[in-house]
């Protein structure tokens, strides 16, 4: 997705903005640009593709200067080309400008430009209204003009400007975009996304929805819509840098895979008592509140949404509240039937997912309460919620999501656990047991991890398979979704997820010989219905290969092969056998020689709809 970075300082503009939109790759990135302030004289180059393409092109000394602006760009409107990247130039060539997010009325700005002031386009991208919006505005304060023009504009932005006519600072811009900035001892710093500046500073201010803020090299400064001084406090960021590189693994997907028993026990930490109580202080409901609720939606996209899939049962079960599993994309469009006593529960990694991001707005105009699972903190949808309980997987930078997806049902876990207790539909006995349960899965999820020659040996078997079905009934049909959406995004083979009981209403037409799938089999509830959906696949002289829990007797003598899962309680089982099918998707991936952190198409963060 695209990123932002802005510098204006005593050090090198150029040097300190690619090293901040470097920090921002894993997110995904289709084309580059920079624009530079030196001597009186605006400097922009772009670039479609890598990074290393727009460091070639300012290498030389005449791009020495000490502020500047620049973005990795992720296409939406237009295609990945030079002429689309940003910085986009005004029609005078006095500004500059980067921009994050979409404006919705840019056709009408775009006419309006051309007719009236006979403006000439040179890109495809809704973006470059903003710059000849501004130079318009522009008399010989760039901050003004930036008010001026963020009024016309309508949509999500975070805008960043700079001119050479007043060649001293930054001026930025936010609304529903995400907009940092901070200090460090070379200058002032801006950017889209905290990773950017983690290596010059810890303490940023996180700029909230309408606020204008102005970086200077030495100074940032942050201002109300109107242009009146705020007085704003900074946030401590407490990442370690460290654990935002590969760590050792030949990509990060893998180090994450092995993060995951941390990011569980990081999960559990501070929220469990020695006498296996729940310390829940992150969620400040009371019992009232919670009595009132009728109903829960879960929204959320993606992996996020196949940790909702394995997340109802399991609050239903505790709370003993209907829940639904919605994708934020359809939620905030379908008229939803939520009140005040709805609970909308939203699930993110990034916490800056657009549809995520409008799903909860939505539930919020209709009076509902906002529940969100996040893992990046300060992030918008943390922000903008009424309650936010941190899932603690760290920074997962991967494309691919996975110590995210485990940790985010653990979270739901201790959520649904925390309502069962308020509302006195748990007893602290079973709670217990669930979070006992919880804190041996870190431990189940390291012996999937030491089984990883084995899993290798099976993706070597069968890399070459164009097309893979998961089946599963129960938690395991998310589990199946979650496996097939691993194996799409970073091996590109056609995989399908399906709950085993719907084959036969359809889908079985297409099972003939040797057609491939994974079965999972590990609700015990369940267990003779898996059996006999295997068998009828089996009949069809399907190639299967299951997923089952150790100990397993009765499967192996239908599959073609069998992968066991260390035994654990059926609510654990879809926190250890998805990790399985992690391993398997990267392996397949490598050998396929794909590019695992950075799948074709993708980016980490959707902030555009
Ligand atoms: C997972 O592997 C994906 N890349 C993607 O489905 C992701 O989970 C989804 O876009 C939601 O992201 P979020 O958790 O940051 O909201």
């Amino acid at each position: 997705m695209c990123g932002i970075v802005g510098y204006a300082g005593s050090g090198s503009a150029k040097e300190m903005i690619l090293s901040g939109l470097n920090a921002l790759k894993y997110r995904g990135y289709d084309s580059a640009g920079i624009a530079l302030v030196r001597k009186g004289k605006l400097l922009v180059r772009k670039e479609s593709g890598k990074l290393e393409a727009l460091e070639a092109k300012v290498g030389g000394a005449e791009f020495d200067a000490p502020l500047g602006i620049g973005h990795t760009r992720w296409a939406t409107h237009g295609a990945p080309t030079r002429e689309n990247a940003h910085p986009h130039v005004s029609f005078d060539g006095r500004v500059a400008i980067v921009h994050n997010g979409i404006i919705e009325n840019f056709m009408e700005l775009k006419a309006e430009l051309a007719q009236k002031h006979g403006i000439r386009f040179v890109s495809e991208t809704d973006s470059e209204v903003i710059a000849h919006l501004i130079a318009l505005y522009f008399e010989d304060d760039l901050a003004e003009a930036v008010r001026k023009a963020a009024k016309r504009m309508h949509g999500a932005y975070a805008v960043a400007a700079v001119s050479a006519d007043d060649a001293e600072r930054i001026v930025a811009i936010r609304k529903d975009a995400p907009l940092i900035a901070g200090l460090c001892g070379e200058g002032g710093l801006l950017a889209s996304d905290i990773p950017a500046l983690l290596k010059y500073t810890r303490d940023v201010y996180l700029i909230e929805n309408d606020e204008i803020v102005i970086v200077t090299k030495d100074s940032v400064q942050i201002f109300d819509e109107e242009l009146t001084r705020l007085n704003r406090t900074k946030t401590h960021i407490d990442w370690d840098a460290v654990a935002a590189e590969r760590g050792g693994y030949e990509h990060f997907m893998m180090k994450e895979i092995h993060e995951q028993p941390t990011g569980i026990k990081e999960t559990l930490r501070h929220r469990v008592d020695a006498k296996k109580e729940l310390l829940l202080d992150d969620l400040a409901f009371t019992k009232e509140e919670l009595d009132a609720v009728d109903r829960i939606y879960i929204v959320a996209c993606g992996t996020a949404s196949h940790a909702g899939l394995v997340g109802k049962p399991v609050i239903e079960k505790y709370a003993r509240i209907p829940v639904e599993v919605d994708l934020s994309s359809e939620f905030r469009y379908r008229n939803p039937i939520v009140t005040e006593h709805t609970l909308v529960l939203a699930i993110s990694q990034s916490g800056e997912t657009s549809d995520t991001i409008e799903a909860i707005r939505e539930a919020k105009r209709r009076g509902a309460k906002v529940l969100s699972v996040v893992n990046v903190k300060g992030s918008s949808i943390a922000r903008e919620s009424d309650h936010v309980f941190y899932s603690a997987a760290g920074p997962e930078i991967a494309v691919a999501s996975t110590k995210a997806y485990t940790t985010q049902i653990v979270s739901l876990y201790l959520i649904a656990l925390h309502m069962g207790r308020l509302r006195g539909t748990v007893s602290a006995a079973d709670c217990k047991k669930l979070v006992e349960a919880l804190e041996q899965t870190p431990a189940l999820v390291e012996k999937v991890i030491k089984d990883e020659k084995r899993i290798r040996k099976l993706a070597k078997e069968h890399y070459k398979k164009e097309k893979i079905f998961f089946v599963g009934r129960g938690a395991d049909v998310a589990t199946a979704q979650e496996a097939s959406l691993k194996l799409k995004e970073i091996t590109y083979i056609n995989s399908f997820a399906i709950a085993a009981g719907e084959l036969k209403h359809g889908t079985i037409a297409l099972i003939t010989r040797n057609v491939f799938f994974f079965a999972v089999a590990t609700q015990s509830y369940l267990y003779e219905k898996m059996l006999s959906n295997i068998e009828e696949m089996k009949a069809r002289k399907a190639e299967i290969v299951a997923v089952v829990k150790e100990g397993d007797k009765r499967v192996k003598e239908i599959a073609d092969e069998v992968f066991a899962i260390p035994d654990c309680g059926d609510e654990i089982a879809p926190i250890v056998a998805v990790v399985f099918f992690q391993l398997f998707a990267y392996h397949v991936a490598k050998l396929r020689g794909r590019d695992i952190d950075q799948p074709r198409n993708l980016a980490k963060s959707v902030t555009v709809e």
